[in-house]
């Protein structure tokens, strides 16, 4: 069970961090296509925004502790931290390649699911992951 918990506080933590880049880019994004890339990081944040939440309370169901230190958090995250601000469109690849990491750390506690035979959390899990491909497929028809 200890490498389940570990792995979901690696999603946790990841997730917020995706949260905190993908709002950064939502409200930062300049430019003749401002309106389409602010209502499109919106969308994209609110979804790891809203499941900050539903993340943590899984943490508290498998009686662990979920990280609550911003340096626990970036230590714990999968993604790179955003330093500079990019154009809209860099945003959009930045985003789209996080969107693949997130779904990484998922993954790695989905298979930790099966083995441990939680299969609530395993359901939890395939849910965010179909949430997670259709923002990978509205990501990507924007670059293409
Ligand atoms: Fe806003």
């Amino acid at each position: 069970m200890d490498k389940l918990i570990e792995a979901m506080k690696v999603y946790f933590a990841t997730n917020f961090q995706y949260y905190v880049k993908s709002h950064g880019y939502h409200v930062n994004v300049t430019g003749a296509d401002f309106y389409q890339y602010h209502k499109l990081f919106q969308k994209v944040y609110e979804d790891s925004q809203t499941n900050i939440d539903s993340i943590a309370e899984e943490i508290r169901t498998l009686q662990a502790i979920v990280p609550f230190s911003l340096n626990r958090i970036i230590n714990l995250s999968q993604i790179d931290d955003a330093e500079d601000k990019p154009t809209g469109l860099e945003m959009v690849k930045i985003l789209l390649d996080d969107t693949e990491i997130v779904c990484e750390t998922i993954r790695v506690a989905r298979e930790l699911c099966e083995t441990e035979k939680c299969f609530g959390l395993l359901n939890y899990l395939e849910g965010r992951l179909d949430d997670h491909y259709r923002f990978q497929w509205m990501l990507r028809s924007t670059i293409e």
